[in-house]
C-alpha cells in the first residue's frame, strides 16, 4: 500500500548507506564536505569489517614490490581479474595503509618501529599488515568510529535502515529510510552504497547475520547493473562448532605453519601444489571434498605456531578456549563457510555504478579486482583504496537534488531465515546444475511476493540465474557439478555477459 512520505531535503549532501570500513572511510575522505551516514545499527555493531582477522595486503616489505603483489592477485583470480584495476590497486595499497594510520589505526609493529607483516595463502611474500595479532578489523573500526564521531561534517543516523533506492530520470534521487519514527525519504542526487556482503544468506558463514545482501537488493530493484553474482568465496577454516555465525580461524594461522589433517592425523593436502597455502578456493574445495567423504577436518597448530599461538592469535585462542579447545595442545575442528562476495554492484575505477549519482564500495561492489577468487586480505585493501577513489568522484559530481512530495509503498524488513537452508544447498562450495534449475521457480515466486524473504530470494535468484544462464552451454550440459568461487574449467564469461540487469524481479 502506498503512503505519503516525509521528504528530508539534504541540500545536495551525499548519503552513505552502511557504516563498516567502506562507509566510514568514504565519509572521512569526503570531509570537510558534509555527508550523512545511514546505519541500521549502532556504529560498529554488525559490521563484517570489525570481524576481519587477517588485515590488509600491501607491498611494504624490502623484498616485495607492486609487481609481485599484482602477480599473486591475478593468479588467485583464475584469469578473471581486471588487470588494470588490480595494477592500480596494488600500487596504492601502501598509501591506503598510511591513510588508515592517519585515521588513527594502530597496526602491529616490530621492535625497530617497522610494520610487522604476516603471510597468508597464495602470497609469495609476507605482506599482511595486521593489528592486535588477529584483531585487525576491530582496531580499524575503533579508529574509524572515533575519527568519524569527531568529524563535524559527518552526520551519523543510527537505527535507520535503507529500504529503497529511488531513481528518477535515470539517476539516483534519494533513499527511503525506516527507523523507529515514520519513514523518511532522504532526497539527494548522490548516494554511496556500502552495505557489505551476502554471507548471512548461508547457514555456515563467517559474516554477521545482518550481512545478507540488502544493499544489492536495493540496487537491483532500482535497475542498477550487477556483476559476477556467482563469485562467492568460501573460507576453508571456520571453527566447526554448533554456534552460528561461525568463528573464523584466520588463514594467517596456516601462514605461521599450521597444517590441515583429518581424524586419522593424515595431512590430506600434502600432494596439492602449495598445500595449506594454496589459494583459498583450492583449499576450501579440498576440505569440502574430504568432509563429503565422511572425514572430519582439523587445523593442527600444535607444532607451529605451537606455544606461540595465544600471543600471535589472541582472539582466536580465546574463541577456541571458550569452546573447550586449546589450539597449542589439540587440533581445531574446521569446515568451509561462506566468507566473501566478489560479485556485486558493477562499478568502474571511481566506484561509479551504471546509474548516475550512485556509487558503491566495499564488499557490496564488484570492482573486478578479485576475479573468481580473492587473494587473502585483498578485501580490506580494496575497500580502503576504493573509498578514496569513490570519494573523489562523489565530491566532484554535480549536486542535483529535486525534493518533492512522494507517495511510495514501504517494503517490510527483510529476513533471510527461511532461505538459508535452500541457499546453503544450491549455492555452497559444490553447486549442482539440476538443483539450481529446480530452485529457480521457487525463488522467482518468493522474490515477487512482498514479504520478508523477498529481497533475500531476489539475491539468491540472481546468483542462481548467473550460474545457470551465463555458463549453461558449457557447464550445465557437460559437467553438472562445479564449485563456488571458481569457474569450471574452460568457462570464461565475457565482461559484458557477466553483468546482469535484474529486470523482471
Ligand atoms: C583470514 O584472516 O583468513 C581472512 C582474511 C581475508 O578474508 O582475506
Amino acid at each position: 500500500m502506498r503512503q505519503n512520505i516525509n521528504v528530508h531535503d539534504l541540500g545536495g549532501r551525499p548519503v552513505i548507506v552502511g557504516a563498516g570500513l567502506a562507509g566510514l572511510m568514504t565519509a572521512l575522505h569526503l570531509a570537510p564536505e558534509p555527508v550523512v551516514i545511514l546505519s541500521k545499527v549502532r556504529l560498529g555493531e554488525e559490521a563484517a569489517s570489525a570481524w576481519a582477522q587477517g588485515g590488509l595486503a600491501a607491498c611494504l616489505g624490502p623484498d616485495d614490490s607492486p609487481d609481485l603483489h599484482l602477480a599473486d592477485t591475478l593468479a588467485a583470480g583464475e584469469g578473471l581479474c581486471d588487470p588494470q584495476v588490480a595494477d592500480a590497486v596494488v600500487r596504492v595499497a601502501p598509501a591506503a595503509v598510511e591513510a588508515l594510520m592517519g585515521f588513527g589505526a594502530r597496526f602491529d609493529k616490530a621492535a625497530d618501529g617497522t610494520l610487522m607483516l604476516g603471510l597468508e595463502a597464495a602470497h609469495c611474500r609476507r605482506r599482511i599488515v595486521h593489528a592486535g595479532g588477529d584483531a585487525s578489523g576491530r582496531e580499524i573500526m575503533r579508529a574509524l568510529i572515533s575519527t568519524v564521531r569527531r568529524t563535524p561534517s559527518i552526520t551519523v543516523l543510527e537505527g535507520i535502515e535503507a529500504r529503497r533506492l529511488l531513481v528518477e530520470d535515470g539517476a539516483a534521487s534519494g533513499v527511503l529510510g525506516v527507523g523507529s519514527c515514520a519513514p523518511v525519504l532522504f532526497s539527494t542526487g548522490r548516494v554511496v552504497i556500502a552495505t557489505g556482503g551476502i554471507g548471512g544468506l548461508f547457514h555456515d558463514t563467517t559474516n554477521p547475520p545482518g550481512s545478507f545482501g540488502q544493499g544489492l537488493a536495493l540496487a537491483a530493484r532500482a535497475g542498477v547493473e550487477l556483476a559476477d553474482m556467482e563469485f562467492i568465496q568460501f573460507h576453508p577454516t571456520a571453527l566447526d562448532r554448533p554456534d552460528r555465525p561461525m568463528r573464523l580461524i584466520s588463514e594467517a594461522v596456516r601462514g605461521e605453519g599450521a597444517i590441515l589433517i583429518d581424524e586419522c592425523g593424515r595431512r590430506f593436502l600434502e600432494a596439492v601444489p602449495g598445500a595449506e597455502l594454496a589459494s583459498r578456493d583450492v583449499v576450501a574445495r579440498a576440505v569440502a571434498a574430504h568432509l563429503a567423504k565422511g572425514h572430519r577436518v582439523f587445523l593442527d597448530a600444535r607444532e607451529k605456531p605451537g606455544t606461540a599461538f595465544a600471543s600471535r592469535f589472541p582472539a582466536i585462542a580465546a574463541a577456541c578456549n571458550a569452546r573447550g579447545i586449546d589450539p597449542s595442545r589439540e587440533p581445531i575442528p574446521v569446515r568451509p563457510a561462506a566468507h566473501f562476495h566478489m560479485g556485486g554492484i558493477a562499478v568502474d575505477a571511481r566506484g561509479q555504478s551504471s546509474v548516475p549519482g550512485l556509487w558503491a564500495c566495499g564488499e557490496v561492489a564488484c570492482t573486478s579486482l578479485h576475479g573468481a577468487n580473492r587473494l587473502a586480505s585483498n578485501s580490506l585493501t580494496e575497500a580502503a583504496v576504493f573509498t578514496r577513489w569513490a570519494a573523489e568522484s562523489v565530491g566532484g559530481a554535480a549536486v542535483r537534488s529535486n525534493p518533492r512530495p512522494v507517495s511510495l509503498s514501504v517494503p517490510c524488513a527483510a529476513d533471510p531465515t527461511m532461505l538459508r537452508c535452500l541457499v546453503s544447498r544450491i549455492l555452497g562450495t559444490v553447486r549442482e546444475g539440476q538443483a539450481l534449475l529446480d530452485a529457480i521457480p521457487l525463488l522467482v515466486s518468493l522474490a515477487n511476493r512482498k514479504g520478508p524473504a523477498s529481497d533475500p530470494a531476489a539475491i539468491a535468484l540472481m546468483t542462481a540465474v548467473s550460474l545457470s544462464c551465463g555458463k549453461k552451454a558449457e557447464v550445465l550440459t557437460s559437467a553438472p557439478t562445479f564449485h563456488g568461487g571458481a569457474r569450471a574449467p574452460g568457462t570464461r564469461a565475457l565482461p559484458s555477459s557477466r553483468r546482469s540487469r535484474p529486470d523482471g524481479i
